[in-house]
């Protein structure tokens, strides 16, 4: 059952490997990396109370000793204390350049992780082993790695690649149902942005593959990544093409500074709210038919997940409020807000060319639906 995908970036090449199962044959998989039979693993709590010692027992399974440190879970672990104490212990366990530093968990523990990896000895491997739904079909695939700073999410980090890429499908059993519709909110970008067939696919077994059906699932996190991949190798470090991947991104990022990137809106919700409101500025500005921001909309609510701001409770900025975040926005280029807008479901493309009243206007009627 084991797919696997190609992440073709020359000397920084590396495969994804897709699967249920795969912590069991971790070892296996990762022997042909090692330089010595031995790996220091990074994780939070809640992965490893779940799943740390199926993972120590895969490794065994090849002879291959492990030790963990285990991190609280959380956005605030994604910051320098936990940073300078991850670094620290990987230098304390005398981690070489030659050796293989393991991210295990969600994005948190993967940027965290890597970025750990891309400074430690100026550079050591990294083997992403993603465990939540988001993280294997976005974050632990492309390279970003960081923390975040007082100024901003993800403000300081690198390009770091991994070696190699885990994603365990059976692992996606032990998500909420909430976490896990979160990071379907990334898989249906992907159809959106660039694969219209994907979306029809998606519309047709998004129930399914909610409900737990492997095949589904297998297939909705390598079409995802496949779509990733081509997107990171075309344009690594995003001079142009790979922020088609930040789709509904410009309009998430502002949502979650205004509720303060926690529980009352996650990333993948706001991604899926973004988009909605994406396709809706798109016919706005008459790039495609009113058809198609209802079709986006009409997914995500069979989908039972967050459509519209009326679906984020407590108090919202107002339209200026929300256009002055996402002026804060990295795609910012001469203080120009890029938007990702559409002609057209799977048809995307990156525009600096959007004008500010009829943002305004479309924020201010979704803010007045909420009553
Ligand atoms: N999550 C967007 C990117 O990797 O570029």
């Amino acid at each position: 059952m084991m797919e696997t995908v190609h992440v073709g970036l020359g000397a920084r090449a590396y495969d994804i490997q897709i699967g249920p199962g795969l912590l069991g044959q971790a070892g296996a998989l990762i022997a042909p990396l090692l330089k010595r039979p031995q790996v220091r693993v990074v994780t939070d709590e809640n992965v490893a109370a779940l799943h740390l010692e199926t993972l120590r027992a895969g490794l065994k399974a090849e002879g291959i000793e492990m030790e963990a440190l285990v991190l609280p879970a959380g956005e605030a672990t994604k910051s320098w204390p936990h940073f300078e104490r991850t670094v620290e212990w990987l230098l304390a366990e005398k981690v070489e350049r030659r050796d293989i530093v393991v991210a295990f968990g969600g994005g948190v523990i993967g940027d965290l992780t890597g970025f750990a990896a891309a400074v430690l000895r100026r550079g050591v491997r990294f083997v992403q082993i993603p465990t939540s739904l988001l993280a294997q079909v976005d974050s632990s695939v492309g390279g970003k790695t960081g923390i975040n700073a007082p100024q901003g999410k993800n403000l300081i980090g690198a390009f770091h690649q991994p070696a190699m890429v885990l994603a365990d499908t059976e692992v996606l059993g032990t998500l909420t149902a909430r976490d896990f519709l979160a990071g379907y909110g990334e898989v249906v970008k992907y159809g959106l942005l660039g694969d219209a067939a994907f979306f029809d696919w998606l519309e047709a077994q998004g129930p399914a593959l909610a409900a737990g059906d492997m095949a589904a699932r297998i297939q909705a996190v390598k079409r995802s990544c496949e779509m990733k991949a081509e997107i990171v190798a075309r344009d690594e470090t995003e001079q142009g093409d790979r922020a088609l991947l930040n789709l509904g991104h410009t309009f998430c990022h502002a949502l979650e500074s205004a509720t303060g990137y926690g529980d009352r809106l996650l990333h993948g919700e706001g991604v899926a709210i973004g988009c909605a409101l994406a396709f809706e500025l798109s016919a706005r500005l008459g790039l495609c038919a009113q058809e198609e921001p209802s079709r986006v909309r009409a997914h995500l609510a069979e989908m039972g997940m967050k459509v519209d701001l009326k679906d984020i409770e407590g108090d919202l900025p107002d339209a200026e409020g929300l256009l002055d975040l996402m002026a804060q926005d990295k795609k910012v280029v001469d203080g120009q807000l890029r938007f990702i807008l559409a002609r057209g479901i799977g048809a995307a493309y990156v525009t600096a060319d959007v004008p500010r009243d009829v943002v305004k206007a479309l924020l201010e009627e979704a803010l007045a639906a909420r009553g």
